[in-house]
């Protein structure tokens, strides 16, 4: 069992932590203690999401568009003037592009793709890591990516690419940053019962297609928001001390191959 005191008083920033996967992030390292930033582009949303989180006294909200490299140079500035230090980076920011042929060029929904999925990723990385290193802390690095990388699937192109290039890059960075005891880790969820994939299994079309993907989960169902918060708070805990570069698929079996 993971001790609450282990993230007490540490600073963890997590992105896109105004719903889904990313707010849930934030309620457990808040469960435990730790001061948790929660970052993403809209503020009254972010605000309403920390209502949420029972132990919210430390939980501190900042808007900005992470697709922007000027907004994440300010991010880190206040993280280095309010804190003056970060323990654990969860760049959980992702957005998933609309479904195209492969042979429809897009050039702005690449960039924007890339921009959102793994720039940003990129960026948060170098300035967490500028901090950590300059403090010695033995910091972490969890990056959120797909399924999608490890099982690719027809017409999301961009998106399956984007994620592709965020393990890779993660496993890189791990690379890099072992020599000062900062480790970086992916967890790669499945489908994930989110806010928004459920309110999208309310149209039935969209439901037909959920339940051909379900079938294809050899535990039968879609993981919870709390299976996929569990695996970054292990990831970033002591418990994972001696695990980097690792990509830790939460998915209920969907990467390992047909079902039938
Ligand atoms: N849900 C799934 O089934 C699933 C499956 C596999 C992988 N994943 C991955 O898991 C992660 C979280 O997924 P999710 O479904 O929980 O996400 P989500 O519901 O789509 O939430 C996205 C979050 O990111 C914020 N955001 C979007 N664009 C931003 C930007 N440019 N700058 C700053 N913040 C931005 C949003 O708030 P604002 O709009 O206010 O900025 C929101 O808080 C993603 O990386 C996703 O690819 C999800």
């Amino acid at each position: 069992m993971i001790q609450a005191e282990e993230f007490t008083g540490k600073v963890v920033l997590v992105t896109g932590a105004s719903q889904g996967i990313g707010l849930e992030i934030c309620r457990q390292f808040s469960d435990l203690g730790a001061k948790v930033i929660m970052v993403a582009r809209n503020i009254e949303k972010l605000e309403k999401a920390k209502d949420t989180i029972e132990h919210n006294s430390n939980a501190y909200t900042y808007s900005c568009d992470l697709s922007v490299n000027s907004e994440i140079e300010k991010l880190f500035g206040f993280v280095k003037e309010k804190f003056q230090r970060i323990d654990v980076l969860v760049n959980n920011l992702g957005a998933f592009s609309e479904k195209k042929d492969w042979n429809v060029i897009d050039y702005d929904l690449w960039i924007k793709t890339f921009e959102t999925n793994v720039l940003s990723a990129y960026f948060c990385m170098v300035k967490a890591a500028e901090i950590m290193v300059g403090n010695k802390t033995k910091g972490v690095i969890i990056n959120v990516g797909s399924s999608s990388a490890l099982q690719v699937k027809k017409g999301r192109l961009n998106y399956t690419v984007s994620k592709s290039a965020l393990h890779t890059m993660s496993r890189v960075t791990a690379m890099d940053l072992a020599r000062h005891q900062i480790r970086v880790n992916v967890v790669s969820p499945g489908p994930t019962a989110t806010e928004i994939v459920e309110e999208r299994m309310k149209d039935p079309e969209q439901w037909a297609e959920e339940e051909i993907r379900l079938k294809k989960i050899p535990l039968g169902s879609y993981a919870s928001t709390t299976d996929i918060a569990n695996a970054v708070v292990f990831l970033s805990s002591s418990k994972a001390k001696f695990i980097t570069g690792a990509i830790l698929p939460v998915d209920g079996g969907y990467t390992i191959g047909e079902t039938v």
